[in-house]
Formats: C-alpha cells, sequence, structure tokens
C-alpha cells in the first residue's frame, strides 16, 4: 500500500492545514493527515485537529534546545510513518535533525514570491520595497530559511492602499489553494519514483 499519509507541523491559527484537510474531504488530494503536531500549546490549529478528529499533539517547544527539540520531533513523526512533513505556519527554523531524517520530504509554504522576502513578515517586506507583485511559493525545505526547490507559486497582485492585512489575506487565499496541489505533485512524483 503506497504510504501517502501527510504529518502537519503548525504553530497557530492552521487555515493552510485546515485547507489540506478539506482538499482530502472533498477527494481533490489522494492523501490522508496521520497527525497534527504543534509547538504551541494553544495553536488555534490544534482545537481544529481535535474536532476532525484527527491526532493533535502537542510538543511544546519553550526552552528546549533546537536540536534536542528537533529528535524529540523525529522520534514523534517516526511512529506515525509520514510520506510527507507539511510546515502549515510552522514558525521554528529547522535543524539538519529533521531534514536528514526526511530528505526532500519536508515541505514549507512561504507568504511571498521565493526567493524575495524570505523569513519573517513577507508580506509587511513585500509592502515595504513597494513591490507591485507577491504572492506565495510552496517548497521542499532545506538547511535554509525558505530556501529549498520551488513546487508551486501563484502572484498576487499588491494593490493601492493594500495594508499587511489586506495583502497577508488575499495572499492566503491563494496559498490555500496551491498547497494542497504542491503535495499532490510530490506524492505523485515519489510513488513515480522520481524523488
Ligand atoms: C501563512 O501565511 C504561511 O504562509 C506563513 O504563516 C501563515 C500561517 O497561517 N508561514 C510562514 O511565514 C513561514 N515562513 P495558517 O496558520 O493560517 O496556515
Amino acid at each position: 500500500m503506497e504510504n501517502r499519509r501527510l504529518a502537519i507541523l503548525l504553530s497557530g491559527r492552521g487555515s493552510n492545514f485546515v485547507a489540506i484537510h478539506d482538499a482530502i474531504s472533498r477527494g481533490d488530494l489522494n492523501a490522508e493527515i496521520c497527525c497534527v503536531i504543534s509547538n504551541m500549546p494553544e495553536a488555534a490549529g490544534l482545537v481544529r485537529a481535535k474536532e476532525f478528529g484527527l491526532t493533535a499533539i502537542c510538543l511544546p517547544s519553550k526552552g528546549i534546545e533546537r536540536v534536542e527539540y528537533d529528535k524529540m520531533l523525529v522520534k514523534t513523526l517516526r511512529s506515525f510513518d509520514p510520506a510527507l512533513i507539511c510546515l502549515a505556519g510552522f514558525m521554528r527554523i529547522l535543524s539538519p535533525e529533521l531534514l536528514k531524517a526526511y530528505p526532500s520530504r519536508v515541505l514549507n509554504m512561504h507568504p511571498a514570491l521565493l526567493p524575495s522576502f524570505p523569513g519573517l513578515h513577507a508580506q509587511r517586506q513585500a509592502l515595504r520595497h513597494g513591490v507591485k507583485v507577491s504572492g506565495c511559493t510552496v517548497h521542499i525545505a532545506d538547511e535554509g530559511v525558505d530556501t529549498g526547490p520551488i513546487l508551486l507559486q501563484k502572484a498576487v497582485e499588491v494593490l493601492e492602499g493594500d495594508t499587511e492585512e489586506t495583502l497577508s489575506a488575499r495572499i492566503l487565499e491563494q496559498e490555500h489553494q496551491i498547497y494542497w496541489r504542491a503535495i499532490a505533485l510530490v506524492l505523485d512524483k515519489i510513488s513515480a519514483g522520481s524523488i
């Protein structure tokens, strides 16, 4: 049986996670969410995961050294045997621990057209630079911050009078459109043996 299990890592609201879950429920994405893990105990995404009847795990990261935390994360992930790890607003820099355990199997969503505006507050960075087009990117995570091979991108026009909130909201709509498509793409490549 082909492994199409997804582990979702998040830190907050979890709207990208919900969009992935919805795509699976609609039958658009042939996959299964095996666990949702948050480093933040109060993450709304964890509550949603429980409402959906999914395995929702809180692994608090506060006060734990990065490598130590990622070792713990890998141990937990291994027990679910995921095909892919989907970072969905997981606001942590990954240590090589996780990437070595799941090479080319960790996906990330970033709210800008990478390689522009990596790191925090990507939408604010875009507005400050006065770009006319920004967007979102799904990529395979590597050891850099928001670097690694790009899978899908969607451009979003920056409108006159946009604030960080209005631009973020329009970009988020597109994030929800492309994340599950990128996941499908990678799962298909894995099953074809091309990655
Ligand atoms: C999303 O906009 C995502 O692109 C961003 O965090 C938000 C999470 O929202 N991720 C990053 O900035 C990672 N560098 P969500 O919790 O509603 O999915």
